[in-house]
């Protein structure tokens, strides 16, 4: 019999070994790590109490600022009140609040809400969902998934099948069978240094119809796109792009879902850039801002008749064979409605659409100085290309977002060799120049 004790005797407080960190240069990391002990507002506070200007809202999250009072609230009060109940089965009442209230700001007939806890988690849901809802349709034949190059939806397999980022794919074998690629809509050589969406590239979508007769429509589930392609360095969508491709998705009878996690709650000015774009996707997904980040949460909006399709057969049979433990978590539920409120009461999403062109006026200030090769601006975000160094390709935006947190008191993203900017929608003008000034000398400071 094993006398092994079930923890060690001692354990070492802050060694950084244990610690593998995710979508990170491990061992650059912890030479020199980034630390952040607390947040309030537009700000992060580091261990040793220095005060940093927060330029991307965590993760394109914290769409309210960080650790508003009354989700904090929220939360705790839900931590005391009810801690688990479980998701198949049984329910509690904040989960049929939140998804109401989640389908009252969806456009259209999107109506019906399956929550998750990511947006990785949201991208696998909705992919299955497409396939079975073919399925009980009679349509089993519709099982190809379109995405698109340069698109990211997440690290679950369904989401690097169709996503079209090569370094998340190359190590990880064959991926999901049956997946097409659209072209990615970003051409520098056309769109430098846009303000918005691109005039040119909304004849990228008639792409969908070669796939479809390569393929044949019968053969096609979903095509699967972000409204404006985030981690790959801020990419919006050409106008027009996306009303063409729901035309010839509806031509077909293929379902169009928007992965609008990053541009979900408010990025472009909107609940969703459903809304901006004037289009009614079959499925949105959601995660990040649903919370403003403070408790993980992720979702699938499905239109009515997707629904509807599930909802046959004997009463006491599970309609869709799907969920996770944490569908749907409390505090999740609670951090939720608490956050939905601020947006309301603090008119967030109109906040964002208002600063829209004092945003990109301080953006494009950045154009000329040393290496930047494009910039791209839509809503409150900002990617700045940078020229990379000769071999080293990402180095110099990866020192860029270095020297930011340690010498200018600034989180800034390096995707690639992109600078990428996207504040908490609370951001004030005075914060938009401080953020700008701060990038300034960043770029000048890696040239
Ligand atoms: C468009 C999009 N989809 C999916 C995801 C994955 O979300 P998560 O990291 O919560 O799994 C992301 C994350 O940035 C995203 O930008």
């Amino acid at each position: 019999m094993s006398t092994a004790p079930a923890q060690r005797a001692t354990a070492v407080p802050n060694d950084l070994e244990a610690y593998w960190l995710p979508f990170t240069p491990n061992r650059a990391f912890k030479a020199a790590p980034r630390l952040i002990a607390r947040a309030k507002d537009m700000h992060y506070y580091t261990p040793d109490g220095r005060a940093v200007l927060d330029g991307t809202a965590g993760m394109w999250c914290t769409n309210a600022g960080h650790n508003r009072d009354p989700i904090v609230a929220a939360i705790q009060a839900e931590a005391a009140a009810l801690d688990y109940a479980p998701a198949f089965q049984f329910a509690h009442p904040k989960a049929f609040e939140l998804a109401s209230r989640v389908a009252a700001l969806a456009p259209g007939d999107l109506d019906h809400v399956f929550f998750c806890n990511s947006g990785s988690e949201a991208v696998d849901t909705a992919l299955k969902i497409a396939l079975a809802y073919h399925n009980v349709r009679g349509e089993a034949a519709r099982t190809r998934l379109i995405g698109r190059e340069r698109g990211y939806h997440g690290v679950g397999f369904g989401g690097i099948s169709v996503g079209g980022m090569v370094n998340n794919r190359k190590l990880f074998g064959a991926l999901l069978a049956g997946v097409d690629h659209l072209p990615a809509t970003y051409n520098r050589e056309h769109q430098a240094f846009s303000k918005g969406e691109p005039e040119w590239g909304a004849h990228l979508a008639d792409e969908l119809e070669r796939i479809v007769t390569l393929h044949d429509a019968s053969t096609i589930a979903a095509v699967i796109v972000e409204p404006m392609s985030g981690s790959t360095g801020v990419l919006p969508a050409p106008k027009g792009y996306l009303p063409r491709l729901r035309v010839i998705c509806d031509k077909h009878g293929i379902l169009l879902v928007f992965d609008e996690v990053i541009t979900g709650f408010g990025r472009l000015g909107h609940a969703f850039a459903a809304e901006r774009y004037g289009v009614v996707p079959d499925m949105i997904t959601f995660a990040k801002g649903i919370t403003s980040g403070s408790v993980p949460m992720g979702g699938v909006i499905v239109r009515k008749g997707i629904y509807d399709a599930f909802m046959r057969g004997p009463m006491h049979v599970v309609e869709l064979f799907h969920g996770y433990t944490y569908s749907a978590h409390p505090l999740a539920c609670a951090a939720g409605l608490a956050t939905l409120d601020l947006y309301r009461d603090e008119r967030l999403f109109e906040r964002a659409h208002k600063l829209e062109p004092r945003w990109a006026e301080a953006a494009m200030s950045l154009k000329g100085l040393p290496n930047v090769l494009d910039i791209r601006c839509v809503g409150l975000t900002a990617g700045i290309d940078l020229a990379s160094r000769p071999g080293e390709v990402g180095k110099r935006a990866y020192d860029a977002m270095d020297k930011a947190f340690h010498q200018e008191n600034l989180v800034i993203r390096a995707a690639g060799e992109t600078i990428v900017l996207t504040p908490p929608l609370i951001v004030s003008e005075g914060e938009i120049e401080e953020m700008f000034a701060k990038a300034a000398r960043v770029i000048k400071a890696v040239a």
